[in-house]
């Protein structure tokens, strides 16, 4: 689909234009001095398709009311009016029919990203790299996410094996030594302990069985009245004695407890090896797995790199030799801002073709800074591709098919057959 048809009234700088466009894909030149309208009639186009944003500040013609722009398109004819309540859209099909939500179907039919596509060679890089990928169907969000979260981690794992390498360092190194029970030794002290106790208390009441009966021995010298009894009470408690003695033998002889401490000793120091043994043990194993564990993330960066790379390998690329380097967009190997002015265009318009619009139509705002042989470039591409490009090119005349305009208005129309012109 093509414009056939373009008018403007009271359209920024026009006071009415219309302009026939020749059948088919080729260049269409709007010429004139500056400040003629040429702008305006592009943004009139622009305006017209684009939707209420594509709209100047001010389009209507100083000193006037309203303005408004016709664009008939065969199948359809889009018509766009301004006034003081804003800017009112209608589209009407072949049978006069007006469509509804014309400005969905307006954003069918073009693209707006490829209406000026040098406006790609002025895109900064990343923007540039951006409407690539959008053009290549690139995705990299995902992987650009995966990529940065196994970073941030080897990064904090790599600071765990050099603090882990540090702890190993500090500890001392220790032959393997295993701990031993010492619960039996602990309970035959205990039982020794109060076997111990029980003799001394039972020695302590021998000696004072003793002392009583001493007691009355002197007791009977003193009393003899009480002799007797004296004597009864000292047999009593002598019998007494006897018996504690007997007991006391019963008991058996002390029991020596220092070689009982001193194996225990020992053990406690064969287990403070063990333990140092265990813990150097623990601290290397952690040390081993830090390591594999920063190497597993290195292999996992390497996997997203191959793959970020094997999906740009196979994205189909607009233009052969057209790449995409992080954020900058190559052209066979170079930065694309280094390319020459004529790959810049050729790449442009094959993006724009990409794109693949409803409504075949581009335009060159800096037609001027074309050379005769850009020129040329882009008059063969557009019949090849079956596109119309409108170029702006500050001039008294066209070197192709277009229009010169002059004060807001169309002064000359140069016919189709113009086009072999550019060629001669
Ligand atoms: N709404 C408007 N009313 C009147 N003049 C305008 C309006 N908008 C822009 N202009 C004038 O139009 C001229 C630029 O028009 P433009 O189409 O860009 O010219 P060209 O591309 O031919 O150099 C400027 O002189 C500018 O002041
Ligand atoms: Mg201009």
């Amino acid at each position: 689909m093509h414009v056939h048809q373009l008018t403007a009234e009271n359209f920024k700088r026009l006071q009415l234009i219309t302009i026939t466009f020749p059948p088919g894909g080729g260049t269409f030149e709007i010429a004139g001095a500056n400040s003629v309208g040429k702008t305006s009639a592009i943004d009139a186009v622009f305006a017209a398709l684009g939707g209420k944003d594509a709209s100047p500040e001010q389009p209507i013609r100083a000193g006037q009311r309203s303005g408004r722009v016709v664009l008939e398109l065969g199948e359809y004819r889009v018509t766009r009016e301004w006034d003081a309540r804003g800017t009112r859209l209608t589209v009407t099909g072949a049978d006069g029919a007006r469509v509804g939500s014309p400005q969905t179907l307006l954003d069918g039919l073009f693209a707006r990203l490829a209406f000026d596509p040098l406006d790609f060679t002025r895109q900064g890089g990343r923007a540039q790299a951006e409407t690539l990928r959008r053009v290549a169907g690139l995705d990299f969000a995902e992987l650009d996410r995966r990529r940065a979260g196994a970073f941030a981690e080897r990064t904090d794992v790599n600071r765990a094996v050099r603090r882990q390498e540090a702890v190993v360092a500090e500890l001392p190194e220790v032959a393997e030594t295993a701990e031993i029970d010492r619960v039996g030794l602990s309970a035959r002290l205990s039982t020794a302990s109060r076997h111990n106790v029980q003799l001394e208390q039972a020695l302590g009441y021998v000696k004072s069985r003793r002392e009583d009966a001493e007691d009355a021995e002197d007791e009977v010298a003193a009393l003899e009245r009480k002799l007797e009894q004296a004597r009864a009470r000292r047999d009593q408690r002598r019998a007494v004695a006897e018996q504690a003695a007997a007991a006391l033998a019963q008991l058996g002889p002390e029991i020596d407890t220092a070689p009982i401490l001193e194996e225990i000793a020992e053990i406690d120091q064969t287990n403070r090896r063990a333990r140092a043994y265990r813990e150097r043990r623990a601290a290397t194993e952690q040390l081993r797995a830090n390591r594999a564990h920063a190497e597993e993330l290195t292999l996992d960066l390497d996997r997203i790199d191959a793959e970020r790379a094997r999906l740009l390998a196979e994205a189909p690329m607009p233009v052969a030799g057209l790449s995409l380097d992080g954020d900058t967009v190559t052209f066979g190997g170079v930065p694309f801002a280094q390319a020459s002015a004529a790959e810049q265009v050729r790449v442009s318009l094959a993006i724009a073709a990409a794109l693949n619009p409803r409504l075949r139509l581009v335009v060159i705002r800096e037609g001027s800074l074309l050379d005769g042989a850009s020129l040329r470039l882009v008059a063969a591409w557009a019949q090849e591709h079956d596109y119309q490009v409108l170029v702006e090119r500050v001039a008294d005349s066209t070197l192709g098919p277009g229009v010169v305009i002059e004060e807001g208005r169309v002064k000359d129309q140069a016919p189709a057959e113009a086009a072999g012109r550019l060629f001669a």
